[in-house]
């Protein structure tokens, strides 16, 4: 089993329309969307799906900690270093 790894900040991405599989582990090689690592690593993770309706920017949470999964919140910048 591998522990999640969380990053220090959101990522943007100009997003496309289309049903949408944002990566919850932090292993995917496809960040932020998913690629299938959580499974292939055994993270217990598994992705927020959901269909994007608008193109545009979005900024996706990597602390994973947000409460607007899987848009960011500004929670990470509450949250001390490397936690
Ligand atoms: S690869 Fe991370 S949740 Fe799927």
């Amino acid at each position: 089993m591998t522990a999640p790894k969380h990053g220090a900040g959101p990522i943007a991405i100009d997003e496309t329309p289309g049903k949408k599989s944002y990566c919850t582990c932090g292993w995917s090689a496809k960040l932020p969307h998913c690629d299938g690592s959580h499974n292939r690593l055994a993270t217990g993770c598994k992705p927020v799906k959901l269909e994007v309706t608008e193109p545009g920017r979005k900024w996706v949470c990597q602390c994973h900690q947000s409460r607007t999964p899987p848009w960011c919140d500004g929670t990470h910048k509450t949250l001390s270093p490397g936690g």
